[in-house]
């Protein structure tokens, strides 16, 4: 793993902005692997206002709230046309639909959609728990595509974009584990205090499905960009 720790999180977007720019350089038609949340909402303001052009590239979506349609204002398809899309038409955009109710389907639909697009360049947020996509501890690093019931940490940490937390989603379908694992490079941003532990026990703890990040220990090629607050706990 490759980790290099920042004044500034805007430090760590620009850094990962410049490997996107790398990526896209090399192939035009590459394959970009994309997060929602907080975290990469700075890279998606660099790309956005780029020059870069992605309308042979391919963006796909780590996970979407299980009965949320693409038009609701907190879903993941929402958030990546108001972050990213309206600004950058990609060639193909990829998110699992999480208005269909039928899992089996879903899921079989978005792990072909995966198994037809290889990720070139994965970029991930972490959770508080160490959570990756929606793998909440305990998902098996073997895991496609499936439906996830988030963790009471998870709602927690989520409600501030709903109203209420009683509008948080339950459930989520999310791209497995063992997905995420094949994407060529990673890139792991994660900033601010309550990702300290989390950081912590993905580079120095074991791996364990208890902690979904730590198998990034095992991936040829990751970068974690992360800010003073998130290596905080950081021993080495
Ligand atoms: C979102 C996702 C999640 C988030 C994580 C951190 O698509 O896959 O793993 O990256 O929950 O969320 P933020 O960035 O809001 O702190």
């Amino acid at each position: 793993m490759y980790v290099q720790i920042f004044d500034k999180k805007e430090e760590a977007c620009q850094a990962s902005f410049e490997l996107f720019k790398e990526e896209l350089d090399a192939n035009p038609q590459a394959v970009f692997g994309l997060a929602t949340g907080s975290t990469p909402e700075v890279l998606y303001q660099l790309l956005s206002e780029s020059d870069l052009d992605f309308s042979q590239a391919t963006g796909l979506n780590l996970d979407e709230y299980f009965g949320l349609t693409a038009d609701h204002p907190q879903s993941y398809a929402f958030f990546m046309q108001d972050h990213l899309y309206k600004n950058k038409p990609f060639k193909n955009k990829y998110i699992p639909d999480g208005s269909n109710p039928d899992v089996n389907i879903e899921t079989a639909r978005y792990n072909k959609i995966i198994a037809d697009h290889p990720v070139d360049l994965q970029i991930l947020g972490i959770g508080a728990n160490a959570h990756i996509g929606f793998n909440e501890p305990g998902t098996s690093f073997d895991s496609k595509t499936h439906l996830v019931d988030l963790t009471d940490s998870t709602i927690q940490a989520n409600k501030r974009f709903f109203e209420s937390e009683d509008e948080v989603p339950t459930q989520a379908y999310s791209m497995g584990i063992q997905s995420i694992m094949q994407a060529k490079k990673i890139i792991l941003m994660a900033f601010g205090p309550t990702k300290a532990k989390a950081v912590r026990d993905m580079i120095e703890g074991p791996v364990t499905e208890d902690v979904p990040a730590s198998i990034l220990q095992k991936h040829p090629h990751v970068y974690l960009f992360i800010d003073k607050e998130a290596a905080s706990l950081l021993n080495n």
